[in-house]
């Protein structure tokens, strides 16, 4: 037996269970890994919630952790028993002791990187890699919008950026998220709670505009960033911390200035082997060499999930936040 958490209805942190369970045995192409430490990430708080259906309820949460290979199916070569490695992707299920997936979604973690830190950063700087250098692939001397530049895509972002040299331009909630993000390097901040970003970001960029905003905010931010482009410019809206963005007309992106839009997931850029392994080894050398520092700002034990996560929806989190199985 091992523990879990679960949720047999979809719902607030309240539905969340902490529970024992039966692990299954990995099957062919399959391992099974004992996490050390185990990514929260706003994905988590969607299927939670609904707004991303889970595959069957009862169902298991999460899909970040790191940790150590306890058991491999048939036919899996490129991991072993022993093994530290880390994972961002697969079947939910990693809010829990032992999480069974497939052993093409998992990689071998360099030794100088920490179990927590890789929890910490697979997931959040996966993305970064590919929203910065595939999405968007910034040469360097370019100044950009990123928004929630404090949470814990953001901080690694501003670090990215600034090793790119690229001036980013981060939008916060609080002051306090201002000096963090100023800290990671963010050129410029914008607190969108209080100030118009758009004029802002005229003032900033000398009415030139940004060519790229990254917006994972959603809903409360969709038409601002359009009004942050420069014609012809991106708008990659990756997230829906605020809520879903629906029901736009693509006229808009004409009226803005023949912008070009686009809503990528991580899935979607890690689909081979080969590019999960490529972008990771991209993320790990960024890491290894002290470019980009993970904060770990919270840490709770997996038998909160439900406050870590209340806590992640309620803005009052920085940087990343980890489980403690
Ligand atoms: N598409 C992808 O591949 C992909 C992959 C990873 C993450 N994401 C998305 O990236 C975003 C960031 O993920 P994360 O896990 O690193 O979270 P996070 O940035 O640490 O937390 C979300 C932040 O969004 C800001 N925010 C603005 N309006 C909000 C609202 N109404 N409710 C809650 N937060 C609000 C808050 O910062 P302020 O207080 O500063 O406003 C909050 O701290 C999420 O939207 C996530 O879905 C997308």
């Amino acid at each position: 037996m091992a523990k879990r958490i679960q949720f047999s209805r979809t719902g607030g942190p309240e539905v969340l269970e902490y529970v024992d369970f039966e692990p299954a045995a990995p099957q062919a192409g399959e391992v099974r890994i004992e996490n050390r430490a185990i990514g929260l990430n706003f994905i988590d708080i969607y299927f939670r919630n609904g707004l991303y259906p889970a595959p069957s309820l009862p169902s298991s949460l999460g899909i970040e952790g790191a940790g150590v290979v306890e058991a491999v199916g048939e036919g899996v070569t490129h991991v072993a028993v022993g093994d530290r490695v880390a994972y961002a992707q697969g079947p939910l299920g990693a809010y829990a002791q032992l999480h069974v997936l497939p052993a093409e979604k998992v990689v071998k973690l360099p030794e100088d990187i920490s179990f927590e830190i890789a929890a910490a950063s697979m997931l959040k700087g996966l993305t970064v890699q590919y929203l910065l250098r595939q999405t968007f692939p910034l040469e360097g001397g370019e100044t950009i919008l990123f928004h929630a530049a404090a949470g814990g895509v953001g901080s690694i972002a501003c670090q990215w950026a600034k090793a790119l040299n690229v001036k980013v331009i981060g939008t916060v909630g609080s002051a306090e998220k201002a000096e963090l993000a100023k800290r990671n390097g963010a050129w410029a901040t914008i607190n969108y709670r209080e100030e118009n970003v758009a004029e802002r970001v005229r003032e900033l960029t000398d009415g030139a505009m940004v060519p790229v905003v990254y917006d994972s905010v959603g809903k409360d931010t969709f038409i601002t960033s359009l009004d942050c482009l420069a014609p012809r410019g991106l708008m990659v809206s990756f997230g829906n911390a605020s809520g879903a963005v629906e029901g736009v007309n693509i006229g808009i992106l004409n009226q803005k200035g023949s912008l070009y839009l686009t809503r990528p997931s991580l899935h979607g850029y890690t689909d081979t082997r080969e590019r999960l392994e490529e972008m990771s080894l991209d993320l790990f050398d960024l890491l290894e060499s002290g470019k980009v520092k993970v904060d770990i700002a919270q840490r709770f034990d997996l038998a909160d999930a439900g406050k870590a996560q209340e806590a992640l929806a309620a803005r009052r989190t920085t940087g990343s936040t980890i489980l403690i199985p």
